[in-house]
């Protein structure tokens, strides 16, 4: 299964940010071995609940950064965070009304989901310090 490894290259410098990815990976990585194994409905919910709430009080930290520094960036940024949101919330809820097409999405869908955002925009923010 598609997993998303950390690499040192990914560190950007600021050291919140910086364990929050490390440690967003690897609770994705955690769900997708969950989704490998015999369907287990409450663990994986949990696992999504957990999961929306530490990305979403992580991109509340990045905002708060971004406007701090008054960060060229900033709306663009938000824009994709906020899509993020609103896509791990659909895919909670379909994860919800039938949980073994939920878990197809969910494994097709869920490296890339932050994968991308994490690759571009906040390898980025390297410039927040520059
Ligand atoms: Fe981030
Ligand atoms: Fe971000």
């Amino acid at each position: 299964m598609a997993q998303i490894e950390w690499k040192q290259g990914f560190s950007i410098g600021i050291a919140s940010v910086d364990q929050d990815h490390e440690s967003l990976i690897e609770q994705i990585n955690q769900l997708y071995e969950q989704l490998g194994l015999p369907l287990d409905i409450i663990t994986i919910e949990a696992m999504l609940d957990d999961l929306e709430a530490d990305i979403s009080s992580h991109f509340a930290l990045e905002e708060l950064l971004m406007q701090e520094a008054d960060f060229a960036e900033y709306a663009d940024h938000k824009h994709d965070h906020d899509h993020l949101l609103e896509q791990i919330h659909d895919l909670k809820f379909h994860f919800a009304e039938d949980p073994n097409m939920g878990r197809e999405l969910l494994v097709n869908s869920l490296s890339g989901w932050f994968g991308k955002h994490f690759k571009t925009y906040d390898v980025r923010l390297h410039n927040l310090l520059g």
